[in-house]
């Protein structure tokens, strides 16, 4: 019988005294001071929303970009502001550091952050290089702060729903689930993602399509991820639109998981080609399947039958487990800041903000962002191997 090799990564010990962060609380505060770094796009976008988050004060103001800082300033005219990040991470005023910069900013803002016994939120995809993510999770357990990555996907109203169906069981047990970003970017505009791109490949925006159906098959609280595979196209479409024949990110990337307890998770990564924007989510269950693209749908196995629920039906099944929304006073700021979105960015601010009040633990942790981000390098890693098995390291160390 022949044996497939699988790429083992190393698993840094802990160092003396340092312990695991699951489940980590901090005293709770009553205001959450918050510094943000990155007044781009979205780091506008949050200083705009939370405005509206009872308990949640923008106390400082960072970026490099002279009008990006200013347009940031209008809106807070009374918080610190200046373009030195550790400058930032210093401020007495600051308890947690939200940053919104590009990806290479994101871990050394973080870490500082750390050092200054802030709490830390950083925008998708948090790190790139495994390096970095254990860099990360010493970092928090060190510090005992928590650091959430601001993965806003598992706040939208499908996803949401559909997990609190998917723990009550109404999909009985999932045993596949499917996730993606497939999105064609406008490299014109988004240079710094393209660059990003012709440097690097695998999937490199993973967390996405992973983070909520992480969350359905309870990785690292009832299953692990143990193992993926990785197989990308040809670049086709990012050598002809930059003409450098060494560009690196294929125009499709597949990677397929599978957990400790036997399940499988497809997730897929494409910015290149014109195709409808979809995070695909699927949960495949033994007793119904949910999907949110194209057409939101839930299939449940009822007296025997297969019955498809769609639309207003849809809505009606879905809506006694829809529990964990935003509250009442919150639902006008949908409407100013968050269309978009559809809220999900506020409802993640929101519980962050509350569950820092209350001192209870976030929804997600640095083990949760630890492993979306790892299958960026990890599905490198595959990749470079032929779509070779990889295991995938046990962030949480037990
Ligand atoms: N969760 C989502 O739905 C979502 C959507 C889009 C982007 N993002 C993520 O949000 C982040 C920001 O994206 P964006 O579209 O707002 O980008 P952007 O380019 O509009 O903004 C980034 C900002 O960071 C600033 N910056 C760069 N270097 C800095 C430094 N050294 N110090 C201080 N500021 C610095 C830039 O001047 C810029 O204003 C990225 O990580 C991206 O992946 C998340």
């Amino acid at each position: 019988m022949s044996s497939i090799r699988h790429i083992t990564v190393p698993v840094p010990s802990r160092k003396v005294g340092q312990q695991s962060v699951v489940g980590l609380t901090a005293a709770p505060m009553e205001t959450v001071r918050i510094g943000i770094v990155g007044l781009g796009i979205r780091g506008l976008q949050a200083v705009k929303r939370l405005q509206h988050i009872p308990g949640a004060q923008v106390s400082a103001l960072c970026d490099v970009n002279a009008a990006s800082l200013e347009a940031a300033r209008a809106e807070t005219p009374q918080a610190w502001a200046g373009t030195d990040w550790k400058e930032l991470c210093a401020q007495p005023c600051v308890d947690l550091v939200y940053i919104c910069t590009d990806w290479q900013h994101h871990v050394p803002v973080a870490l500082e952050a750390m050092d200054h016994g802030k709490h830390v939120a950083v925008e998708v995809p948090a790190a790139g290089t495994l390096e970095d993510i254990w860099a990360l999770v010493d970092k928090a357990e060190q510090t005992r702060l928590h650091c959430m990555m601001l993965e806003n996907s598992v706040y939208d109203h499908f996803e949401r729903v559909a997990l609190a169906m998917a723990q009550e069981g109404v999909f009985g047990e999932i045993v596949h689930a499917e996730g993606a970003y497939l999105h064609k970017l406008d490299f014109g505009k988004e240079v710094w993602r393209r660059e990003y791109n012709r440097g690097h490949r695998g999937d490199v925006y993973p967390t996405h399509g992973i983070g909520p159906v992480c969350q359905a098959l309870g990785i690292h609280r009832t299953d692990a991820l143990q193992t993926l595979v990785s197989l990308d196209t040809a670049a086709f479409t990012g050598r002809a639109i930059t003409g450098d024949a060494a560009f690196a990110n294929g125009d499709q990337t597949n990677t397929l998981l599978k957990t400790a307890q036997g399940k499988t998770i497809l997730i897929e990564h494409n910015v290149m080609t014109p195709r409808p924007y979809s995070r695909m989510y699927q949960l495949v269950g033994t007793q119904g399947y949910a999907a949110k693209y194209p057409v939101p749908q839930i299939c449940l196995w009822q007296d025997g039958e297969e019955v498809i629920y769609e639309g207003e039906q849809l809505k009606a099944l879905m809506a006694p487990y829809d529990t964990a929304g935003l509250p009442e006073e919150l639902l006008p700021a949908v409407q100013e800041v968050d269309a978009k979105h559809e809220g999900m960015d506020l409802l993640m601010d929101y519980r962050l903000i509350q569950a820092l009040r209350e001192g209870r633990p976030l929804d997600m942790d640095v083990y949760d962002l630890a492993e979306w981000c790892a299958l960026a390098p990890l599905s490198l890693l595959s990749i470079e191997n032929g779509g070779a098995p990889v295991e995938f390291p046990q962030f949480v160390r037990e």
